[in-house]
C-alpha cells in the first residue's frame, strides 16, 4: 500500500475531485448515486436538512420501501447549533456537504469498515500512520473488525462513550453505535495517551453509523426491522486534509468567496488580524448557506427556517461592515458562491435572479435598520457601561430588528455582556402588554377569573350547534355581577358551549343564549386559555349566575366560516402544488364573509398563477372530498406529513384536518364535512403586505354570490352610464381616456400659446434701470411650465436685464420665476438665491441656477407684495 501521496491526482485533491472520487468509488461497489435532497426536509420535525441520512429516515424506520439496497450521495446540509464557532475554529460551518454511503438492510459493519478504509487509504491515499479510529465503548464487533481484518494497531482504536459514538438523528428516531476515522496531523507524538478531542492534532472526517435502533421519546431503544449503514464524510474536512490547509476555509470549496469579500473590502486575507479573518470566514461560510437556502425556496421571515435565513444574511451584512465595507455587497459574494457551486448544484445558477433579489431586499432593509440601531448602540457604548441592559437589548430588538444574538456579538466585540435575563423580562412584559390590549382580558384584569373556580369551558361545537349550559360568570360594566338586566352589555362564561372562540385565524361564532324569558345575543366569543368568553347583550329578561340556558349558534354564520376555513386549507395546498412547495403560512383570517391567507413568497403571483390556483381549488371542491378529523400525538401527525405553521406552539396532542390526497393540516378550526359543501371559491386580490409576504383575499361559499351580485350591479351601472354592453366597457373606457389625454394636451398647448401672446403685451411694462431692461409682472393663472417659457422669451427680447414673473396656477398655489442676463449676473444677482427669497414672502421656497430659477409658494394674497419686493431689490442691484 502506498504511503506517500505523489500518485494522487491533483484533481482528486480538489473539492470537486473528492466529491467525484467518493461517489464513483461507491458506485463501483454497487451503490446508486442519488442527487442531493432539498435543504427543506420532508421530515417536519427538523427545519433544515442536517445530515446526509435525513432524506432516508422513513426508509430506516421501515415507513417507506427503499428504492435500492445501496445508495451514495453528496448531500447539502446546514447546521446552525454551533453558529458562534463559525470562523473561529478550523472546521465549524453552517453549510457543508456530507458525502455518504448507505445500506438499507444490505451490508453491515464489515463491509462499511473495509470500504471506508480502502477509500481513505487507496483513493485518497492517506497514510495509515495518520489514521486513528474510534468505536462505541461496547461495540466489540467493530473493535475486532478494525484490529483483525484491517490491521489497525490496538493503541490506535479508541473506545468512546455514547456521547461521542452513538449517533441519533434527533431526540427520537433511527440511531446506532458509530465508528469514526480521524486524521492525525502529528503521528510523531506517538500512540500513548491519544486524546481524540485534541483538535490541534486530530480531525474526524468519516463517521460510520451502524443504524439499528429506533429511539422513542423516553429514550427506549427498539431494534429496527433491518440493520443499516449510514455514513458521513465531511467534504470540506477531506479537502482540508488533502489540500494541506490549516482550516476548511482556505480550501478551494470556500476560499474564492473569502477572496471576493477581501477584494471588496480592499484587504489581504493573509495580512489582516484574526478578527478580520473571522469576519471573512463568516462571510465565506454563510453566503454558501443563504444562496442554497433561497435556491431551495426559503425566504427571509421572522419564523422557522425563514428566521434562520434572515439571521445568516444579517450576520453577513454585519461582518461586511466590520471589514469596513460600505453599502451593499452581498450579491457580489453570492455571485462568487454561485459560480463556485454551480457545477455540482446547477439549480443555483438557474435560480440566480431569485437568490439575488431576495438577498438584495434583505440587505437593503437591514442596512437601513443597522444604521439606526448602530447609532443607538454607539450611544450606549459611549457611556462605557459594564453591561448592555436588558431594556436596551430589547429596544434594539423590538425597534431596530437587532436579533439578541447580534447584540450579544457586538457586546462581545466590546468586551461587554448583555443582561439576557433582563431582555427576557422586557420581552415578557411586551407580551403581557400585547395581551392586555385585547378586549377579552377584561375578566382577567379584574383578577376575577382566578376566583371563579373554573378554568375551562367544554367545547362541544365540533359536533353540536346547540347545548344546554350553565352560566358560571357574568361581567357587566367592568365588574363581576350576579345578574344582568335587559339592555346590559355582558361578557359571560358557560360550563360548556357550542360557540367557537376566535383562534387560528377563524373568528368566534355568533348566536343566542335562551331561557324561558331570557334572550342574550352573542356577538363574539374569545378565548383565554381554555375559558371561552361570550361577548354580547341581554336582549330580554334577566341573566343570572347559575341559569340554565340553551346556547345556540347562528348556523348560517357557522356554515360561512366553515366554508371559508376549509377553502383556506385548499388554497394553501393549491399554492404549494402549483406555485412553490416551499410556501409557508404567515397568517390567516377566516370570517363569515371572506378569507385572507398570508404566506411567505419572494415574488408576486402572476395573473395566470392566480387563475390556476383558483381553478385548482374549485376542482377539489367539485371532486367532493370528505374531511377526516382526528386527534393524535404530534409526532404521528408530523410523520403523516401534516402541514404545521412554523413558529406555532402545539401541544402533545393535535387535531389533524385531512381532506385525503388534497390537504392535511394541524388545525383546531371548524370545517365542512365535504369539500362540495364549499360550493365555489373566488380569489378577489393578491398583494404584498410586507417584504417577502404576500396576501390572498378570497371568498367561498354563499358569499361568492353576494360578491358577484355587487360586481354585476357595478357593471350594469357603468353600462348604462357609458351606453355600452358589459363586453364593450373596457374598450369604451380606454377610448375615452385616450380622448381625454388628447384634449388635455390641446388645452396645455393653448394655455402656453395664450401666455406667450400675453407676454408680448407685457414688453411695454418693462422698466429701464441703469443699463438694464427689467420686467416684473403678475401673469394671472398661467401654469409653471408656461411661466418658464414666457420668462425665457421675454429676457431674450429685452436683451441685458432681468425678468421676474409670478402666477397663481391653482388655488393656494403661487409660481415664481426669475431669469437674469449675463451682465445682470455680473452685478451680483443670482436667480436661485433671488427667487428663493421672494418665494419666502409667499410662504414657500425654491431655487436653481444663477441665470434661471423657479420657486413656489402657498399664499396667493402675498404675490403682489412679493413682486414689489422683487422690483425694489432689482432696483438696488441694477439701478
Ligand atoms: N448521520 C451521521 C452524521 O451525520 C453519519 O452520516 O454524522
Amino acid at each position: 500500500m502506498s504511503t506517500s501521496k505523489p500518485g494522487l491526482e491533483k484533481s482528486v485533491t480538489s473539492g470537486a475531485g473528492i466529491r467525484q472520487a467518493f461517489l464513483k468509488f461507491y458506485e463501483a461497489k454497487g451503490h446508486q448515486i442519488l442527487p442531493s435532497a432539498s435543504l427543506v426536509p420532508e421530515d417536519p420535525t427538523v427545519l433544515l436538512t442536517i445530515a446526509g441520512m435525513l432524506p432516508f429516515k422513513p426508509i430506516f424506520l421501515g415507513q417507506r420501501k427503499a428504492p435500492v439496497d445501496r445508495a451514495t450521495t453528496s448531500q447539502k446540509c446546514i447546521r446552525t447549533n454551533d453558529i458562534e464557532n463559525v470562523g473561529r475554529t478550523a472546521r465549524h460551518h453552517t453549510f457543508f456537504e456530507m458525502l455518504g454511503n448507505f445500506s438499507f438492510g444490505d451490508y453491515f459493519k464489515e463491509k462499511a469498515v473495509a470500504w471506508a478504509w480502502e477509500l481513505s487509504t487507496q483513493v485518497f491515499k492517506l497514510d495509515p500512520k495518520n489514521l486513528v479510529v474510534s468505536v462505541f465503548r461496547e461495540d466489540d464487533d467493530a473493535y475486532a473488525i478494525w484490529r483483525d481484518q484491517i490491521g489497525v494497531p490496538e493503541q490506535r482504536i479508541i473506545r468512546m462513550d455514547e456521547k461521542d459514538n452513538f449517533w441519533t438523528s434527533g431526540p427520537t428516531g433511527p440511531c446506532g453505535p458509530c465508528s469514526e476515522i480521524y486524521y492525525d496531523f502529528h503521528p510523531e507524538l506517538g500512540d500513548d495517551n491519544i486524546d481524540l478531542e485534541d483538535d490541534t492534532r486530530f480531525i474526524e472526517f468519516y463517521n460510520l453509523v451502524f443504524m439499528q435502533y429506533n429511539k422513542d421519546a423516553d429514550g427506549n431503544l427498539t431494534p429496527l426491522q433491518a440493520q443499516n449503514i449510514d455514513t458521513g464524510l465531511g467534504l470540506e474536512r477531506m479537502a482540508q486534509i488533502l489540500q494541506k490547509k490549516p482550516n476548511n476555509y482556505e480550501t478551494d470549496l470556500i476560499f474564492p468567496i473569502i477572496q471576493t469579500a477581501a477584494d471588496i473590502a480592499g484587504i489581504d486575507y493573509f495580512a489582516v488580524d484574526e478578527s478580520k479573518k473571522v469576519s471573512l470566514k463568516v462571510i465565506g461560510d454563510h453566503v454558501r448557506s443563504v444562496a442554497h437556502m433561497i435556491s431551495d425556496g426559503i425566504t427571509a421571515s421572522n419564523v422557522g427556517r425563514g428566521y434562520i435565513l434572515r439571521r445568516l444574511i444579517r450576520r453577513v451584512v454585519r461582518h461586511g461592515r466590520l471589514l469596513g465595507i460600505e453599502g451593499a455587497f452581498v450579491n457580489q459574494v453570492a455571485e462568487s458562491a454561485i459560480a463556485l457551486c454551480e457545477t455540482a448544484y446547477p439549480e443555483l445558477r438557474e435560480r440566480e435572479s431569485m437568490i439575488k433579489a431576495e438577498l438584495d431586499r434583505e440587505e437593503t432593509q437591514f442596512l437601513k435598520t443597522l444604521e439606526r440601531g448602530e447609532k443607538l448602540l454607539a450611544e450606549i457604548l459611549e457611556r462605557k457601561p459594564k453591561q448592555i441592559s436588558g431594556e436596551e437589548a430589547f429596544k434594539l430588538y423590538d425597534t431596530f430588528g437587532f436579533p439578541l444574538e447580534l447584540t450579544q456579538e457586538i457586546a462581545e466585540e466590546n468586551d461587554l455582556t448583555v443582561d439576557v435575563a433582563g431582555f427576557e423580562t422586557a420581552m415578557e412584559a411586551q407580551r403581557e402588554r400585547a395581551k392586555s390590549a385585547h378586549e377579552t382580558i377584561d375578566l382577567l384584569a379584574q383578577g376575577s377569573l382566578s376566583q371563579l373556580g373554573i378554568d375551562s369551558t367544554d367545547f362541544l361545537g365540533y359536533t353540536d350547534v346547540t347545548s344546554q349550559s350553565t352560566v358560571k360568570a357574568i361581567l357587566a360594566n367592568g365588574e363581576t355581577v350576579e345578574t344582568a338586566e335587559a339592555g346590559t352589555d355582558v361578557q359571560l362564561v358557560l360550563d360548556q358551549t357550542p360557540f367557537y372562540a376566535e383562534s387560528g385565524g377563524q373568528i368566534g361564532d355568533r348566536g343566542y343564549l335562551a331561557g324561558d324569558t331570557l334572550v342574550v345575543r352573542i356577538e363574539d366569543v374569545q378565548k383565554d386559555n381554555n375559558l371561552f368568553i361570550h361577548i354580547g347583550r341581554v336582549e330580554r329578561g334577566t341573566l343570572s349566575i347559575g341559569d340554565s340556558v340553551s346556547a345556540q349558534i347562528d348556523r348560517a354564520c357557522r356554515r360561512r366560516s366553515q366554508a371559508n376555513h376549509s377553502a383556506t386549507h385548499l388554497l394553501q395546498a393549491a399554492l404549494k402544488k402549483l406555485v412553490d412547495d416551499g410556501i409557508s403560512q404567515a397568517g390567516s383570517l377566516v370570517s363569515f364573509d371572506r378569507l385572507r391567507f398570508d404566506f411567505n413568497s419572494p415574488r408576486a403571483l402572476t395573473p395566470a398563477e392566480v387563475q390556476q390556483v383558483e381553478a385548482q381549488v374549485n376542482t377539489w371542491i367539485a371532486e367532493a372530498h370528505s374531511a377526516q378529523v382526528e386527534v393524535m400525538p404530534i409526532a404521528d401527525a408530523k410523520a403523516k406529513g401534516a402541514t404545521a405553521m412554523f413558529g406555532e406552539k402545539y401541544g402533545n396532542e393535535v387535531r389533524v384536518v385531512d381532506f385525503p390526497g388534497v390537504s392535511m393540516e394541524l388545525c383546531g378550526g371548524t370545517h365542512v364535512g365535504n369539500t362540495a359543501e364549499i360550493g365555489v371559491f373566488k380569489i378577489i386580490a393578491e398583494s404584498g403586505i410586507a417584504a417577502g409576504v404576500r396576501r390572498i383575499e378570497a371568498v367561498a361559499g354563499p358569499v361568492v354570490l353576494e360578491y358577484l351580485n355587487v360586481r354585476d350591479q357595478i357593471v350594469k351601472d357603468l353600462g348604462e352610464r357609458f351606453k355600452a354592453k358589459p363586453e364593450e366597457l373596457v374598450e369604451r373606457i380606454i377610448n375615452l381616456q385616450t380622448e381625454l389625454k388628447t384634449s388635455q394636451k390641446t388645452v396645455d398647448g393653448l394655455k402656453s400659446e395664450l401666455a406667450l401672446l400675453k407676454s408680448d403685451q407685457l414688453l411695454d411694462q418693462a422698466q429701464t434701470m441703469g443699463d438694464f431692461q427689467v420686467l416684473v409682472a403678475n401673469m394671472g393663472e398661467v401654469d409653471a411650465d408656461s411661466l418658464k417659457t414666457v420668462a425665457e422669451r421675454l429676457l431674450q427680447k429685452l436683451g441685458e436685464g432681468a425678468v421676474v414673473l409670478g402666477s397663481i396656477p391653482a388655488e393656494g398655489k403661487v409660481s415664481l420665476v426669475a431669469a437674469f442676463s449675463k451682465a445682470a449676473m455680473d452685478k451680483g444677482l443670482k436667480a436661485g438665491q433671488f427667487i428663493g427669497g421672494i418665494a419666502k414672502i409667499t410662504g414657500g421656497g425654491g431655487g436653481g441656477r444663477p441665470n434661471f430659477a423657479q420657486a413656489g409658494g402657498r399664499d396667493a394674497s402675498k404675490l403682489p407684495g412679493a413682486l414689489d419686493a422683487a422690483k425694489e431689490q432689482l432696483w438696488s442691484a441694477l439701478g
